[in-house]
């Protein structure tokens, strides 16, 4: 991602990422060990730089909504770690460097990602500590908690990550396949855009309008890594490629073939990019960002 704001808030984000972990005891630094390894990989930080904009643009303060992009990217992170453990994807390599678990075992790993989980919600709500006099701010807090909590639980990511897991190695429906992309990787970008969204005053237009756009903004992206999967470059990815191949999984490319999903990646990125044109100048951002989206796969 190339768009100057995205940068700016890119670099925010990389400057501040490990503020917001609970301090640990040194007789449990390893956990700190590992969830920092990940955390400080060489990550797109998509889902918190959404949030910040969407902040941005709704009228708020992007230094005030720091607490929850940074824990959007401790609950993305976990993800990934727990992704790539042996029972999910079997995965060696991410953000180009080797997984969490071929580095500090599998049980380390999966108490990073456990402990990157929960310190995601005791950051926001240590933040949401601080509004108890001022009702509005506080509610807007509980919103985007509410948002995060969604789309990353059980109607959100783990909705789609168990989805794709029973897809594997089966010819699954497009109906599932849309499932399954939707929540694993579009309910987390489309929280991201809604919590920030609420963190900044949204009124309900606004916040219909970038719940659209995210949507398919995050529906595109999964697409492209499906994509990139079959003609990306590892050194690009930061991940093996031919990797969903191996596993047989349901994937765009599989079910629609890679023409079709290209196609279907600029229809979704024309989509998003039409939702936000009526607000000109001020959706610049959002409009640069699906843009550039659909171009990573060209
Ligand atoms: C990878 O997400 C997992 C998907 C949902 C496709 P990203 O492509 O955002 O990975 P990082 O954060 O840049 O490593
Ligand atoms: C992962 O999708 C989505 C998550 C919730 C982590 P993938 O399994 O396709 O992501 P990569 O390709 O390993 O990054
Ligand atoms: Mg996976
Ligand atoms: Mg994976
Ligand atoms: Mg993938």
């Amino acid at each position: 991602m190339l768009d100057k704001e995205f940068l700016r808030l890119k670099d925010i984000i990389e400057d501040h990422i490990l503020d917001f972990l609970p301090e640990v005891d040194h007789k449990s630094i390893t956990l700190y060990d590992a969830m920092k390894y990940s955390l400080k990989a060489n990550g797109k930080r998509v889902r918190p730089v959404l949030l910040l904009a969407a902040c941005n643009f709704s009228g708020g303060n992007e230094r005030l909504a720091l607490p929850y992009a940074c824990a959007i990217e401790y609950i993305h992170t976990y993800s990934l770690i727990h992704d790539d453990l042996p029972a999910m994807d079997n995965d060696d390599l991410r953000r180009g460097i080797p997984t969490n678990h071929k580095v500090f075992g599998e049980a380390i790993a999966i108490l990073a990602g456990d402990g990157l989980l929960t310190s995601a919600f005791e950051a926001m709500n240590k933040d949401m500590l601080l509004y108890f006099d001022n009702i509005d701010k506080l509610k807007s807090r509980i919103k985007a908690v509410y948002e995060i909590s969604k789309g990353s639980g059980c109607r959100g990511m783990i909705a789609g990550q168990i989805a794709d897991i029973e897809a594997e190695g089966k010819q699954c429906s497009t109906e599932m396949l849309d499932y399954i992309h939707l929540n694993k990787t579009s309910a987390l970008i489309s929280s991201a855009v809604k919590a920030g969204a609420h963190l900044g005053g949204a009124d309900k237009d606004m916040l219909h309008d970038l719940d659209e756009y995210a949507e398919n903004l995050g529906l595109a992206f999964q697409i492209c890594d499906d994509i990139l999967d079959i003609e990306g470059k590892e050194e690009d990815m930061g991940k093996k490629i031919g990797a969903d191949k191996e596993k047989n999984k349901s994937t765009y490319p599989s079910l629609y073939g890679l023409e079709n999903s290209k196609l279907r990646v600029k229809e979704l990125t024309s989509n998003a990019i039409a939702v936000m044109e009526p607000y000109y100048d001020n959706a610049e951002f959002f409009v640069n960002i699906a843009e550039e989206l659909a171009v990573r796969i060209k």
